[in-house]
C-alpha cells in the first residue's frame, strides 16, 4: 500500500529544561539548563524513541527561567524537527505532568560554595516529594520515570515512596553515563571502538563510590568475543586506574569545564529509555539504577544500580553473575552508602 500509517505521538516530560544565563536567587550570573538544552533536541529527533516516533514534549521549570523556557519553545519551533507534534512550556508542575508517559527528571539545585551535602539534599529531596505527587495523580498509568538530577539514586528512591501509583519498576535513576564512560575506558586502553566492547556493569550509587566492574566484560576482537580481562591482562589496572577513573569522571568534567556533564549525560539519558522501551540486543545488558528485589544480596527496596536486559519495555536484573570478594566488598560498600543516604532523605523531609 500507499499509505503508511504514522504512530502515535508519545508524550516526554523534561524537568529543568530552560536554559539561561541567570542570577536567581542572587546566584552570580551561572548558566543553567545544561543537560535540558542538550537532551531535548537529541528527543526531538528520535534518538530516545526511535526515528519513526512522533513525540509531544513537556518542558517544566521554576518561575524566574519562564522567559528562557520560551525561548527554547520559539527554537525547537524554528527547527521544524519532523517527529516533534506538541511543545507545552510550564512552570506549574501539574500542567507539566499532565498525560504524561515518560518523565525524564533533570531539575533541581546544585551545590553553591559553602553549602552542605545535607543542604543540596534537602531542597532536591523536596523538589522530588512535590513532583512525585504531581506524577502520581496526573501522568499516564504506565509512566516510566527517569530520574538524572543528584542524588539520583535517593531522589528516585524518594519519589517512588511519593508516588504509589506509577509501579515501582517504572522509576529508574541514570548510571548509563557512568556505564558508558566505562566501555569507553577500556576501548581507549585496548585500542578498539567503543561499539566493540560491551556488559561492563554499574553497581549502586551514582556517586564516587560506584563500583564500576569489567569482570563480565567482552570485545569484539573481529575474530570473536573475547573476555576484557583476558585482552586487558592486568587485573591491577581494572581494579584501580580503571575503577578511580570511571568514578571521579564527573568531577574531572566539572573541574575542566566549571560546570558539571551536560551532552554526555542527555546522550546517555536517551540510551537509557531507548533501551528501557525499545529493549536491548542479545547477549548484551546494560546499567541502569533500579528498585533492588534483594538480587545479589543488595536490601530490597534500595535504588541500585545493576546489570539489566531489558525486552518490551521491561528490565529484569541479569542474574547468576559470579561475584569476587573484591566487588562483593565494593557492592556492599554501595549498598551502605545509599542506606545512609536514605535516613538523610528522610530526616531532611522531617525538617
Ligand atoms: P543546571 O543547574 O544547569 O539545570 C538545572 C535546571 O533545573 C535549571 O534550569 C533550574 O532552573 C531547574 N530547576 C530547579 N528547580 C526546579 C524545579 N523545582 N522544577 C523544575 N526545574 C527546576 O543543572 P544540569 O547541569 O542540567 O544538571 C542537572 C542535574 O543533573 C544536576 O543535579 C546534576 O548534578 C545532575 N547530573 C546527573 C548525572 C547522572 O549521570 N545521573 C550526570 C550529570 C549531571
Ligand atoms: C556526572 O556524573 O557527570 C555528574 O553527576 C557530576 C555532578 O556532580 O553533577
Amino acid at each position: 500500500s500507499f499509505l503508511t500509517l504514522e504512530k502515535e505521538p508519545v508524550t516526554v516530560l523534561v524537568t529543568g529544561a530552560a536554559c539561561s544565563l541567570n542570577n536567581f536567587e542572587n546566584w552570580p550570573h551561572i548558566w543553567t539548563g545544561q543537560i535540558g538544552y542538550a537532551l531535548v533536541p537529541m528527543i526531538a529527533r528520535g534518538a530516545m524513541l526511535g526515528p519513526d516516533q512522533p513525540v509531544i514534549v513537556h518542558l517544566l521549570d521554576i518561575e524566574p527561567a519562564a522567559e528562557a523556557l520560551n525561548a527554547l519553545k520559539m527554537e525547537l519551533i524554528d527547527a521544524a524537527f519532523p517527529l516533534l507534534k506538541g511543545v507545552v512550556v510550564t512552570t506549574d508542575v501539574v500542567e507539566a505532568c499532565d498525560g504524561v508517559e515518560i518523565a525524564i527528571l533533570v531539575g533541581g539545585y546544585r551545590r553553591k560554595d559553602g553549602m552542605e551535602r545535607k543542604d543540596v539534599m534537602s531542597k532536591n529531596v523536596s523538589i522530588y516529594k512535590a513532583q512525585a505527587l504531581a506524577l502520581d495523580q496526573h501522568a499516564a498509568p504506565d509512566c516510566k520515570v527517569l530520574v538524572v538530577a543528584n542524588p539520583a539514586n535517593t531522589n528516585a528512591l524518594i519519589l517512588r515512596e511519593f508516588a504509589p501509583s506509577i509501579p515501582e519498576k517504572n522509576i529508574t535513576c541514570l548510571t548509563r553515563l557512568d556505564h558508558n564512560r566505562a566501555l569507553a575506558q577500556i576501548s581507549e586502553r585496548l585500542n578498539v571502538y567503543v561499539s566493540d566492547v560491551k556488559n561492563v556493569i554499574i553497581w549502586g550509587n551514582h556517586s564516587s563510590t560506584q563500583y564500576p566492574d569489567a569482570n563480565h566484560a567482552i570485545v569484539d576482537t573481529g575474530i570473536g568475543e573475547k573476555p576484557a580481562i583476558e585482552l586487558v591482562d592486568d587485573d591491577n589496572w581494572l581494579k584501580t586506574e580503571f575503577v578511580e577513573t570511571v568514578q571521579q569522571r564527573g568531577a574531572a568534567i566539572i573541574k575542566a569545564r566549571k560546570m558539571s556533564s551536560a551532552l554526555s549525560a542527555a546522550s546517555s539519558a536517551c540510551d537509557h529509555i531507548h533501551d528501557w522501551v525499545l529493549g536491548t540486543p542479545k547477549g548484551t545488558w546494560v546499567s541502569m539504577g533500579v528498585s533492588s528485589d534483594g538480587s545479589y544480596g543488595i536490601p530490597q527496596g534500595l535504588v541500585y544500580s545493576f546489570p539489566v536486559t531489558c525486552d518490551k519495555g521491561e528490565w529484569s536484573i541479569v542474574q547468576g553473575l559470579k561475584i569476587d570478594e573484591f566487588s562483593r566488598a565494593k557492592m556492599d560498600e554501595n549498598a551502605k552508602e545509599l542506606m545512609d543516604e536514605k535516613s538523610m532523605a528522610y530526616s531532611c523531609l522531617g525538617d
